[in-house]
């Protein structure tokens, strides 16, 4: 972990807020994911954290990419991923994104019945399945509930599946992700039951994939185990999806005091806010809250950003050492739709990025105002 000097060092030398990762706990957090899965195939979800030189780290380390929009595919094309390495998802794919995955020879994870008039002829694909679960997260992470966008429902795979192959399509497996930052590890084997109740109805397959998910602490150990056996009804090679397991850890929020002020709740004001991290407001995250500063006496306040939202609030009833205006704070946990859904609401330049790899490297540039408006009139 970031020693508290070394995170006010890239406070000092980059400015706040500012993204940090550590590259040790990158590869550590790899590292935790292939031991707990072995052999199965990792397709990184780079929408926890698209930045370049963590992809280059992942392709360099051999793991695929699971990419939601054109921005993803050229993000991975970037690295030097090919078609083997990628898989192409989405509820709503653009005909741009069939032609580009299918000219890379991606596997296309198809989401709905629809699709098949939509595939280009003889595309790899998997088939969603909507296990219509309720899971143990924030409505907005779950994904395989019955009342989700996402997937085809249970009843509808074996005719999805069967029409992509009458139609001349590579059929390859089948999918499911049922949703983000899942507490229960009950839910995976739920999930992982209803999809071995297909196996009489769709046959053997090559391919399963069981996407994400894992919570903070996750004990991936076990839900590998039932993973496999679960490929193993199939007699298919699991692939994980991870976006959270392999970043979130790394990455730290900082970001200084700008002031203190009391209404009917305590506040410390911060530079950063929903518009550097978004995931308190958008769906109740808590991210656990560091005082890189000593001094005597403690309160508990909120912690607020400089937005004109009153759901601009980073984290509630946190209990620091007294702050005075300057102090830093590092938020951690934030390496994974962190700095992926900062924006520029009220013209915010997005913050910089940076990664301790035995020195400081800049792996994202602070934006500019004038880069924000550069294609306005
Ligand atoms: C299809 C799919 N796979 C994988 C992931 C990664 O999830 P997590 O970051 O929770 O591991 C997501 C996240 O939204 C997803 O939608």
């Amino acid at each position: 972990m970031l020693t508290d000097a070394q995170l006010l060092d890239a406070a000092a030398q980059f400015g706040t807020p500012l993204y940090v990762y550590d590259a040790s706990e990158l590869d550590a957090a790899l590292s935790r994911v292939q031991t707990a899965f072995h052999d199965a195939r990792i397709f990184y979800a780079m929408k926890a954290n698209p930045n370049l030189s963590l992809l280059r780290r992942w392709h360099t380390a051999g793991v695929g990419f699971e990419c939601v929009s054109l921005g993803e595919i050229a993000r991975a094309i970037k690295v030097g991923a090919s078609g083997h390495d990628l898989l192409v998802n989405g509820p709503a794919k653009s005909g741009e994104e069939y032609r580009l995955g299918f000219d890379l020879g991606a596997t296309f994870i198809v989401d709905r019945a629809s699709e098949l008039e939509l595939l280009p002829p003889h595309s790899k694909a998997l088939v969603r399945v909507n296990p219509g679960l309720d899971v143990s997260t924030h409505d907005h992470l779950a994904t395989g509930a019955a009342i989700s966008k996402f997937g085809v429902p249970m009843g509808g795979v074996p005719a999805v599946v069967s029409a992509l192959r009458t139609a001349g399509h590579d059929l390859r497996g089948l999918h499911v992700h049922i949703g983000s930052a899942i507490e229960n590890p009950d839910d995976f084997t739920a999930a992982f039951a209803r999809l071995s109740e297909l196996r009489p109805l769709v046959g053997g397959l090559e391919v399963l994939d069981v996407g994400g998910g894992w919570g903070q602490g996750a004990d991936l150990s076990g839900i590998a185990a039932q993973a496999r056996h679960a490929a193993a009804v199939f007699g298919a090679a699991l692939w994980v999806e991870p976006g959270r397991a392999l970043v979130a850890s790394a990455g730290t929020l900082l970001s200084q005091v700008v002031g203190l002020k009391s209404t009917g709740r305590d506040f410390v004001l911060l530079d950063a806010g929903m518009t550097e991290l978004l995931r308190p407001m958008l769906y109740g995250a808590e991210h656990p809250v560091r005082a890189l500063w000593t001094r005597g006496g403690t309160q508990v306040c909120d912690l607020a950003g400089p937005a004109c939202e009153s759901g601009d609030v980073l984290a509630r009833d946190v209990r620091l050492p007294t702050p005075l205006r300057g102090d830093v704070v590092a938020l951690q946990g934030a390496g994974a739709y962190g700095a992926a859904m900062s924006s520029n609401y009220l013209t915010r330049p997005r913050p910089a990025e940076v990664l301790w790899d035995g020195e400081w490297r800049v792996v994202r540039r602070r934006e500019s105002v004038e880069e924000i408006w550069a294609g306005e009139e």
